[in-house]
């Protein structure tokens, strides 16, 4: 079963309220995106749960949450779910190579956890940050520039808790660092 928080019910109703009359499914995808951010991912309680608030049938909903690939349907990693850009760029610059870290270092599979579950990985399309190719996605957070030894010794700080400072890991920047 799923069920929002206080907290996040209220947060919900609000975004509802910014849609006019009828059209509250319009607020989905935040919606989803804090059933998911409550969880950790979007089980099929939670989805139903939200097609219920706004009022439209769950395959609707499911259509959404299936659409986008920030949302995840199965269980992530407690500590980190790696989404590896797979595009021309990336795949150019190594992606297969950061692939490979992860079937090694995490699962053999992609959506599978790890054997301490805390790490799931996926490849994804182009998150938009071609110019800094390979890179991936953690979290909310961009680790970009990576090669094998970078990442692999990324993976290693966040098994052991540290937090990585996002952005390039060669120390070079698109643009003068502020
Ligand atoms: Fe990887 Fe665009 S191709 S970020």
């Amino acid at each position: 079963d799923f069920a929002f928080t206080p907290e996040n019910e209220a947060w919900a109703l609000t975004q509802m309220t910014k849609f006019p009359e009828g059209r509250q499914a319009s607020a989905i995808i935040p919606i989803l995106w804090r059933a998911q951010e409550q969880e950790g991912w979007l089980s099929k309680p939670a989805i139903e749960y939200v097609a219920d608030m706004l009022d439209m049938p769950y395959i609707r909903a499911l259509e959404v949450a299936t659409f986008y690939f920030m949302f995840q349907l199965q269980p992530v990693g407690s500590v980190a779910h790696i989404q590896i850009c797979g595009t021309t760029s990336c795949m150019i610059c190594g992606a297969e190579d950061l692939v490979a870290v992860c079937k090694e270092k995490i699962a053999p599979r992609a959506h599978q956890l790890s054997a301490d579950g805390k790490f799931s990985w996926e490849e994804v399309e182009c998150l938009g940050s071609c110019a800094n190719a390979p890179m991936a996605q953690i979290g909310k957070d961009y680790y970009e520039d990576l090669t094998v030894e970078s990442f692999s010794a990324l993976l290693d700080r966040m098994a052991a808790g540290e937090v990585p400072v996002p952005g390039p890991q060669n120390g070079r920047y698109t643009s003068e660092p502020a």
